[in-house]
């Protein structure tokens, strides 16, 4: 095959087979295809998008660049959740060991924070001790074990998405429908997953800011996962406010503690609940999504999803001395208030300028080497349509240095719209596919 010829292939919009794709992939993943022509190649997707039969081959090129890991040893259904990421989006940490008290088995390869979203591996790593490098048969041994497992992407699992995502980056091709499938259902498929659970965000605080596109999104995720045979459901939600209060690594361990341990009721709590529900209907430990649902609640309130969390954390190495007693982490030293300057109803949040603000602070990387601060972070103590006093404190920030603290005020400030009539509240959820 000829590499030019297939880029002028998709570049004229005509589909690719199995084979070219498998062909440029396997080239480029290999190092026989230079970065200028699958550039090229990349670009001609972003502008021409795939059809669900190429968008399918793209994903198993990428899954069988790597090992496909076989858990069938495990016994029990192996049910994932995949977010696409937002700010204070920590329901992973709440529904892991909610399904797996369940009897769901729960296998999860989670990624770190990306631009202004955190994530997964960050917040567990600020659990001292935690360890998200297990080996692959590690990783095994604690499904078995605890029936849930948590850990990063390893140098086996889809290695083309590696290489890929690191091109897509730096040749502004990373907002492209069947390059996000590809990427994202490639490392889920390596899982050895049964089915999958899919929430994708929108609204200020998401990669997918309108709605439509989410939709296109979840659409094109479901028709992967279908297409390999995995049972899934889909969820469009909300992401125009950050999810539950707390933002940054440590201050949403806390938060999940608050929701696991303590009953905490907010948006949090419900779209974990959720979650957590679809995953067990999946993972036929109830009859339907709302049966599973009904599950997910009493297993929260029996207490027996705070001990699950407690034991996974254990069996990842992490001290659960922090999880028992959470107010014994150690202080940041920076703690600041941002106070309200008018009075009226809290309408509209730029939840990427908060989700920027905690990175300011020490949350998030900016560039690859940086060093997190597991306890930076902020907690924004309102939602939209709540009543604002003038002078109320609507953000509290954390940080250990105060090199960020002037540009995450401000930041905060910015994001927030106060208004003299009173919004209505957003949906979370906006769209379920079953
Ligand atoms: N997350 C991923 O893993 N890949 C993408 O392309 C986008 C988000």
């Amino acid at each position: 095959m000829n590499t030019a010829e297939l880029i002028r292939k998709k570049r004229n919009n005509e589909h690719l087979t199995k084979e070219e794709i498998l062909f440029l992939v396997n080239g480029f993943t290999k190092n026989k295809i230079p970065d200028y022509q699958f550039s090229a190649f990349l670009m001609s997707v972003y502008f021409n998008g795939m059809s669900k039969e190429e968008t399918s081959a793209l994903t198993e090129a990428m899954l069988y660049s790597g090992k496909v890991l076989d858990l069938s040893s495990i016994k029990g259904i192996k049910i994932d959740k995949h977010s696409t990421g937002g700010v204070g989006d920590k329901t992973s940490l709440i529904l892991a060991p909610i399904a797996a008290a369940a009897g769901v088995k729960v296998p999860m390869i989670s990624g770190r924070g990306l631009g202004h979203s955190g994530g997964t591996l960050d917040k567990l790593e600020s659990i001292p001790g935690f360890r998200t490098d297990l080996t692959l048969t590690e990783y095994k041994n604690v499904l078995k074990k605890t029936g849930a497992v948590l850990i990063g992407q390893t140098k086996e699992i889809a290695p083309a998405d590696k290489s890929i995502y690191a091109l897509r980056d730096v040749t502004a091709t990373v907002e492209s429908i069947p390059l996000i499938t590809g990427s994202i259902m490639s490392k889920k498929l390596a899982e050895g997953i049964d089915g999958l659970v899919l929430d994708v965000k929108t609204g200020s605080g998401a990669f997918m800011q309108k709605e439509k596109d989410a939709v296109a999104l979840a659409n094109s995720l479901i028709d992967t996962a279908k297409a390999f045979n995995k049972k899934v459901i889909g969820f469009v939600t909300d992401m125009n406010q950050p999810l539950g209060n707390y933002i940054g690594n440590w201050l949403e361990v806390y938060e999940s503690i608050q929701v696991l341990k303590d009953g905490k009721k907010n948006d949090l709590t419900e779209l974990s609940l959720i979650l957590a529900g679809a995953m067990i209907y999946l993972g036929k430990k109830a009859k339907s999504l709302d049966e599973g649902i009904e599950t997910a609640i009493k297993i929260l309130s029996s207490g027996k999803a705070f001990d699950k969390f407690a034991e996974i954390v254990k069996a990842q190495n992490g001290k659960t001395d922090f999880v028992i007693r959470p107010e014994k982490y150690p202080e940041p030293k920076i703690k600041e208030a941002v106070k309200s300057v008018s009075t009226g109803y809290l309408s509209e949040i730029n939840t990427y300028e908060l989700g920027m603000a905690a990175i300011d602070l020490g949350a998030g990387r900016k560039t690859k080497d940086d060093k997190i601060d597991p306890k930076a972070g902020i907690i924004f103590n309102y939602k939209i349509g709540d009543t604002i006093n003038k002078n109320v404190v609507l953000a509290e920030i954390f940080s250990d240095s105060k090199t960020g603290v002037e540009s995450a005020k401000k930041r905060i400030e910015s994001a927030v719209k106060i208004s003299k009539s009173k919004p209505g509240k957003p949906k979370l959820i906006k769209k379920v596919f079953i």
